[in-house]
């Protein structure tokens, strides 16, 4: 009986015996099988058919098969191409394989191997479209938004700098999109199809973030009851990502800069020497040569890291970013949520772009969201745009305002402190008088006197 599969190839040879032969092993092998006896047949059948594989005589009639192999491939990048050839053409054949050929087998050939040869190359055609497709979706979902002359430079560093394997270093205040530039990196770079890997060293304690970076063997410390592996192995053949690198302990620094300079790491509580392949892409929102001539931050370590350096301007610094990353977070936002963009008026937009944005790119999203979410309006107007504005800057607390907060504590703290001592003298320092006047209980009264130091004035 015959198998079924899914596939279609087309077989092209001018040898109609062959042709016919190898037409009728690949059907009972259940193929769907095209063919063409010459490079004009074949063209027409690529033109409209939707194949999986192509078998491809060297020599043609009417072409040779190293110019159809390259047409194919420009065409149809993902289509596996497997060359057959004649005796006195394997220099050919070998250059087919170099422009991309599958493999490539001599006439005469045992068909079996062909139908293995076919197999293994459907199925990793079949994982580069998967991998294609997973990578274009994540540039779709990491996409980044920007028409500042600032960010256009940003992301012609991205194209030029993605595919050199170079270490980069992301400068930028909090918010302002350092992790998509780091995506970005990976995603333009032949390490796409590895996940990256991400570290924040902010977030870890310092203690651990060693076990977290190298891994450990089991039995290195109480609780290690089995090795594991760090973020440099799983970064291997990867993109790592050292977020927060400021953060990073000194006492940490040596071990990292000899993994990033030598690619070699050590497990905790290991001897063996690992080496790994990784690319190193760091971001921080501190001075990093200031924390260096502050002793902070090791210098050699800093410029390991810092080959190229993309520096990404805060929001307020770039204002015309600002109506397109709003509506690019609107529209994806509302379809969410499903419910349709909520629109901005002018006068919104035109708070928008006065407005300081201390908390750049994040805060905008932040915004968006709450209006996709709380809005009832269809369109936001400049009083409800002022509106959420307000509670965002209510809620920011910025430095001038923490220290007003701090004057008004300290003006409440000193009338309290005079109101006691006040009723104190007036009482004659009977404590159940004062506290019955200040409406406290005596117990409060006492534990005021002790955090004030109110003591009696000697008359
Ligand atoms: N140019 C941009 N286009 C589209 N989205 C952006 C852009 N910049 C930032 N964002 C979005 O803003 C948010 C913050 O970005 P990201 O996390 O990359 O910033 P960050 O600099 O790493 O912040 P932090 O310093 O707080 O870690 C994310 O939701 C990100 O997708
Ligand atoms: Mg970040």
């Amino acid at each position: 009986m015959k198998k079924k599969n899914k596939y279609s190839v087309l077989v092209v040879d001018d040898d109609a015996r062959l042709l016919s032969s190898l037409s009728s092993i690949l059907e009972e092998n259940g193929y769907r099988v095209l063919t063409g006896a010459n490079g004009h047949e074949a063209q027409e059948v690529l033109k409209d058919s939707s194949l999986d594989a192509v078998i491809l005589d060297l020599i043609l009639p009417d072409t040779d098969g190293i110019t159809l192999l390259k047409k194919i491939h420009h065409e149809k990048p993902f289509l596996p191409v497997i060359m057959l050839t004649g005796h006195g053409t394997i220099a050919k054949a070998v250059e087919a394989t170099k422009l991309g050929a599958f493999d490539f087998f001599e006439k005469p050939t045992e068909f079996k191997r062909i139908l293995i040869t076919l197999g293994n190359a459907l199925k990793s055609s079949t994982l580069e479209k998967e991998r294609t497709f997973l990578i274009e979706d994540a540039l779709e979902r990491y996409r980044m938004i920007g028409v500042s002359p600032a960010m256009k430079h940003v992301f012609e560093m991205i194209e030029k700098v993605a595919p050199a394997d170079s270490r980069v270093l992301i400068y930028g205040e909090n918010g302002t999109g350092k992790e998509l530039v780091a995506r970005a990196l990976h995603l333009r770079s032949e390490r796409a199809g590895n996940p990256m890997i991400t570290v924040n060293c902010s977030a870890i304690p310092h203690d651990l973030l060693e076990t977290e970076l190298f891994g450990h063997e089991k039995g290195s410390f109480s609780g290690a009851i089995q090795q594991q592996k760090g973020k440099f192995m799983l970064a291997s053949r990867s993109t790592l990502f050292l977020d927060e690198i400021g953060e990073m302990d000194l006492r940490l620094q040596p071990k990292v800069l000899r993994a990033i300079e030598n690619g070699e790491i050590q497990r905790v509580g290991g001897n063996d020497v690992i080496n790994v392949d990784v690319r190193f892409i760091a971001a921080t929102n501190r001075d990093l040569k200031e924390a260096v001539q502050k002793k902070q931050f090791r210098e050699d370590l800093f410029f390991r890291l810092s080959v190229i350096n993309i520096h990404i301007p805060p929001l307020r610094e770039r204002r015309e970013d600002i109506p397109l990353l709003a509506e690019h977070f609107m529209i994806g936002l509302c379809r969410q949520r499903k419910r349709q963009p909520v629109q901005l008026s002018p006068a919104a937009v035109a708070k928008l772009l006065e407005y300081p944005w201390p908390g750049n790119v994040r805060e905008l999203r932040n915004l968006m969201e709450k209006i996709a979410v709380l809005s009832d309006s269809e369109i936001v107007s400049g009083e409800e745009m002022d509106m959420y504005l307000n509670e965002n800057r209510r809620s920011q607390s910025p430095m001038e305002d923490n220290s007003c907060e701090e004057t008004l504590a300290d003006i409440r703290r000193k009338k309290e402190k005079d109101a006691i001592e006040a009723k104190l003298a007036a009482a004659g320092w009977n404590h159940e008088k004062a506290a019955a006047d200040l409406g406290i209980a005596r117990s409060t009264l006492f534990s005021k006197i002790k955090e004030y130091g109110v003591k009696r004035k000697k008359s």
